[in-house]
């Protein structure tokens, strides 16, 4: 599963430009491309998209039902719009929002009702991994979701070290591989796509991909590029 996740980039223009050069990709059946535009282009981009196998997200919502949310969008009318997953507990959002992982199983459980999946990001900061406390921070960020007693089945997880992210270095192979094995250990599901986010780049992609335990990338930057987010979904193609 390659999925790109735009941030808050692109002009109307922009992003129906991308979307339809994305819609020219050639890409296998069995690999998931998806892509997360900003909230206002959902809707015309799933009508871009409607007669292909590219997936659309939202990058966040509420769990909350319809209400008095000033600026908020909730599960629902994502699911509406045509959405068929929600990013969600990004790094920047946890940092900026105050997210957790506590705070969001409102929101993951009301994802996982309309039907859509929820994509839900997990990683370190550069102190953390510093000071040795990488494993248990993600572990820590995971375990709410398994105790929460909802069925994670459809869940999707992105390790994404924030250290790693809009740097242009992506985590090493090791790196990668041992915190990918860590995830795997708490999730304790042999079915969960767990991603890797984090300056994924046409350069890099060859070597995040053949680390063990990695189901494919949430790309920021580069799926801002259709050449380059292309080519990041040729290298998942040629593991
Ligand atoms: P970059 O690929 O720009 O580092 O962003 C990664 C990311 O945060 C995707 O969600």
């Amino acid at each position: 599963m390659i999925i790109g996740n735009w941030k808050m980039n692109t002009l109307r223009a922009d992003a129906l430009a991308l979307a339809n050069a994305v819609m020219e990709m050639e890409y296998l059946d069995s690999t998931r491309v998806g892509i997360c535009p900003p909230a206002l282009w959902i809707d015309p981009i799933t009508r871009i998209v409607k007669d292909s196998s590219i997936l659309v997200g939202a990058q966040d919502c509420l769990g909350d039902r319809a209400g008095a949310h000033t600026g908020c969008i909730n599960a629902a009318m994502v699911c509406d719009a045509g959405c068929s997953m929600v990013i969600l507990g990004h790094s920047e959002r946890r940092a900026r929002f105050g997210e957790t992982s506590e705070k969001l199983l409102n929101t993951v459980a009301a994802v996982l009702e309309t039907g859509m999946f929820p994509l839900v990001c997990v990683g370190e900061t550069k102190k953390q991994r510093e000071s040795g406390k990488a494993f248990d921070v993600v572990a820590g960020q995971l375990r709410p979701l398994l105790t929460s007693g909802l069925d994670l089945g459809g869940i999707v997880i992105a390790y994404e070290p924030v250290w790693a992210i809009g740097t242009g270095l992506s985590a090493s192979r090791k790196d990668i591989e041992e915190m990918h094995a860590t995830v795997r250990e708490v999730i304790n599901r042999n079915d969960t796509l767990v991603l890797y986010g984090g300056s994924v780049s046409p350069e890099s992609a060859d070597d995040v991909f053949n680390a063990e335990g990695v189901s494919g990338a949430l790309v920021g930057g580069a799926s801002l590029n259709v050449s380059k987010f292309a080519a990041i979904v040729a290298a998942w193609e040629r593991k």
